[in-house]
């Protein structure tokens, strides 16, 4: 055989084994076996010595052709394997987004919490700023500045935790009246806030009380604020809560900060006012406390009381959920009892 015929066959026989080479191992090995220092066609080539001068550029020639060829079929099968190695990969890989993924448990606010913005969401509507205030509050916002001097009796009924002798749990949202009175700007136009937050008494807890339980304190002062609007407020406040055709009632009442105060009741949901258990058969449903803010109040937190005035109410959201839901013990809400507060879920 010479020289030629040895390269034709080495040629054959390297695209055969080119071809059915299956992975990219094997296509190395065969790169090596055959082009390699110590391959096949560097065998071969050695017999070069021993041809003739004028056959020798002929065969040279042939010889690179056979070695460019096989370095093309090379390096295509390996391409072709490398592809195919990558495609098998992404396949083994391939998420299936049709199947069914496992629940993730979907949590909601707490009732009370869905009450306070309910609330909250209704008077932004109405043009009031949301004003939240500290927990820990000095007694001077607590009591004093609220027209409660030390040793008023009324102090009595909230007493509560104090912190050091003249910081204490705040009793009340009430302190946020003075600090907002303070702050604005009267120039600008009437204050109308609204301040939800947790208030602290030391209560014994029972069925209707709690040592820590939630108000919502709401105020607008201006000029030529009525009483009616304090009513036609709370009328709307009810309205959107418990339903279009309640009715609102005031009754003469006390708080310090307020002259007149009053309690306000709201027509009973549940009998629509013709008397039953929920109010005790009178068919109204005592919700909050109100009044026209006291000029002591005004004046002590720098505004004049000839100028303005206007009205202030503190509601309880505690309060609104029990009623709402026909819960009868407020203990309920802040057991943390996922079976009770489930049954509240927004989305229904
Ligand atoms: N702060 C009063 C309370 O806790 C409620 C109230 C607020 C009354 C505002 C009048 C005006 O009982």
């Amino acid at each position: 055989m010479d020289l030629k015929e040895k390269l034709a066959d080495l040629r054959q026989q390297g695209l055969e084994d080119i071809e059915n080479s299956q992975d990219l191992k094997r296509i190395n090995e065969i790169r090596v076996k055959m082009l390699g220092k110590k391959g096949n066609l560097t065998g071969v080539l050695r017999g070069m010595r021993d041809i003739s001068a004028e056959e020798r550029p002929k065969v040279g020639q042939f010889a690179n052709k056979v070695r460019d060829e096989l370095t093309a079929a090379i390096e295509e099968r390996h391409a072709a394997l490398e592809q195919a190695a990558l495609n098998e990969k992404l396949k083994a890989e391939t998420i299936d987004v049709t199947l069914p993924g496992s629940p993730v448990a979907q949590g909601q606010p707490h009732v009370i919490q869905q009450i306070i913005d309910q609330v909250v969401d209704l008077f932004v509507s109405m043009g009031y700023e949301v004003a939240v205030g500290d927990e820990v509050e000095q007694e001077v916002y607590n009591f004093e500045k609220l027209n409660l001097p030390k040793d008023h009796p009324a102090r009595d009924m909230q007493d509560t935790f104090y912190v050091t002798p003249s910081v204490l749990m705040r009793t009340q949202t009430s302190p946020m009246q003075a600090r907002m009175l303070e702050k604005h700007d009267f120039a600008k136009g009437p204050l109308k806030m609204i301040s939800p937050g947790k208030v602290y008494r030391r209560d014994t807890d029972d069925a209707t009380h709690s040592h820590q339980f939630n108000q919502i304190e709401g105020m607008v002062v201006g000029k030529h604020i009525t009483m009616a609007d304090l009513k036609g407020t709370l009328k709307v406040v009810a309205r959107s809560l418990f339903g279009d055709k309640l009715d609102v009632r005031l009754r003469p009442s006390y708080f310090p900060f307020t002259e007149p105060s009053v309690e306000a009741d709201i027509t009973c949901f549940n009998c629509m006012g013709k008397g039953c258990a929920i109010c005790k058969h009178t068919g109204w449903i005592e919700v909050l406390g109100a009044g026209m803010v006291h000029p002591n109040v005004l004046k002590m937190s720098g505004v004049d009381p000839e100028e303005y005035g206007g009205f202030a109410f503190g509601l309880g959201p505690d309060r609104f959920a029990m009623l709402k839901y026909g819960v009868d013990d407020i203990r309920n809400f802040y057991q943390n009892d996922v079976r009770f507060l489930n049954q509240f879920d927004e989305k229904g």
